[in-house]
């Protein structure tokens, strides 16, 4: 309840974490959590920089995080092949998360970058404390 007014009040307030639900909501997968899981989540992203050129994620890789694109923009290949382009806003390594599988996809920084990202262990977390939650409810 506490997670919630604080991030109740940064939805009015805050312009930050105003993109960061406008950015769970467009996302296929994200748009699942409700508000309260939505509300946990913007408090327990962490923040991560990247240089232009660096991998982020690695094709094949075992993954343990999905990410936020805060500022700058990535490139996702595909065994060398362009697949899109990402900036502001775009959720991508969610995948691996959801799935349990390798990455699909490499993504690598074209700008210097600024993500929020989060951890498998940290979602696991959210989802698991609402069914929780719900089956207390019962
Ligand atoms: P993941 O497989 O965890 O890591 C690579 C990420 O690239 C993947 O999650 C998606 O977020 C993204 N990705 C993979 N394939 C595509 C695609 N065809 N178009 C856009 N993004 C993709």
């Amino acid at each position: 309840l506490q997670l919630m007014r604080c991030a109740d009040f940064f939805h009015l307030r805050c312009p930050l974490s105003d993109l960061i639900v406008k950015a769970i909501q467009k996302n296929d997968f994200l748009s699942r959590l409700d508000d309260e899981q939505t509300a946990m989540m913007v408090d327990l992203l962490a923040v991560s920089s990247y240089k232009p050129n660096d991998d982020v994620i690695k094709e094949g890789t075992e993954g343990d995080s999905m990410y936020i694109v805060a500022a700058g923009e990535l490139l996702v290949t595909q065994a060398g092949q362009t697949l899109r382009s990402l900036t502001t806003g775009d959720v991508f390594g969610e995948l691996a998360i959801l799935y349990n599988c390798r990455r699909t996809a490499t993504v690598k920084a074209k700008t210097a970058v600024r993500l929020w990202c989060m951890e498998r262990q940290t979602y696991r977390t959210i989802i698991t404390n609402k069914s929780k939650k719900k089956r207390e409810q019962l």
